[in-house]
């Protein structure tokens, strides 16, 4: 199996055309009709919509709960996928993998990235409404935005531990956030602002996958530190089925026990990078 390198969207080398890959598919995606499956707007639709009635698999997304990095991790993948095949059918490379984006590493890294902040006159594909100041690229406070105290939770499971709080079944919104979701997660969905501030709204903002991909990084780092890299054998949390659309608009579908191993059981990985470093001042 290929397995795919996701890489820091601040580091990537000069003439890279991952964003520039990005940008062309996000437009394709967002011409497309919005009851495809594999459209802009559907694919933020799985997360959560104020449009009523609600197609199916729409308003998915796990939150205050043990299910938030599982759910989040298939959901990126599929939307990985749709991407991918997106990028190739306009004649990209069939390698293309989604960057993360390194908030956590603080000074420069924690500012919104460069494609994303310019509207260049309502033309580019990345842009969303923000609030104030951030699409100025605005730093991040490192002290929010760090996931040096989430990290360093020994437990997956547990209302204030890594992953979250055991929920009664799948499908619902808890109040059991781990320490992951609260903070860098939840702290830069704040930050940001705008669409992004909304869980209604904040898949269809370009950058909410980037951050997502660093949350999913994040608990590979959690993952690969002595003792913590098997989150639960519940089956309660092993065996929970999610269901998703592939990049060809069939149904698929996940459980948690299936995401554990990126590299294994989904083809991916992320390229190196220090999860903390000493905070840098804005
Ligand atoms: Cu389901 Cu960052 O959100």
């Amino acid at each position: 199996m290929t397995v795919h390198v996701r890489r820091n969207v601040w580091t990537l080398p000069d003439g890279d055309l991952t964003l520039a890959h990005y940008a062309a598919a996000v437009a394709e995606m967002k011409s497309r009709d919005p009851q495809d499956p594999t459209s802009w707007f559907y694919q933020a639709a799985m997360h959560k919509t104020t449009v009523t009635p609600p197609k199916p698999l729409w308003n998915g997304c796990q939150h205050g709960s043990w299910f938030f990095l599982p759910w989040h991790r298939m959901y990126l993948y599929f939307f990985e996928r749709i991407v991918r095949a997106t990028v190739v059918d306009l004649g990209g490379p069939d390698d293309w993998a989604l960057p993360f984006w390194s908030y956590d590493t603080g000074g420069t890294q924690a500012r919104i990235p460069a494609a994303f902040r310019d509207p260049q006159g309502g033309t580019n594909p990345l842009f969303a409404q923000r609030g104030n100041n951030v699409n100025l690229g605005q730093a991040l406070p490192f002290q929010i935005t760090s996931p040096a105290s989430a990290l360093a939770r020994p437990k997956f499971v547990g209302e204030a531990e890594f992953g979250g709080g055991i929920t009664p079944d799948g499908d619902a919104i808890w109040n059991r956030h781990g320490q992951i979701e609260l903070t860098p997660h939840g702290a830069v969905h704040n930050h940001l602002g705008g669409l992004m501030k909304n869980p209604r709204t904040a898949a269809q903002d370009p950058v909410f996958w980037l951050h997502h991909a660093n949350i999913d990084r994040l608990w590979s780092v959690w993952a690969s530190r002595p003792g913590h890299s098997d989150p639960t054998a519940d089956p309660r949390w092993t065996d929970q089925e999610y269901r998703f659309f592939d990049a060809d608009g069939t149904e698929r579908t996940l459980t948690p026990a299936g995401v554990e191993d990126i590299e294994n059981q989904l083809g991916y990985t992320y390229e190196p990078h220090p999860a903390i470093t000493t905070p840098t001042p804005a």
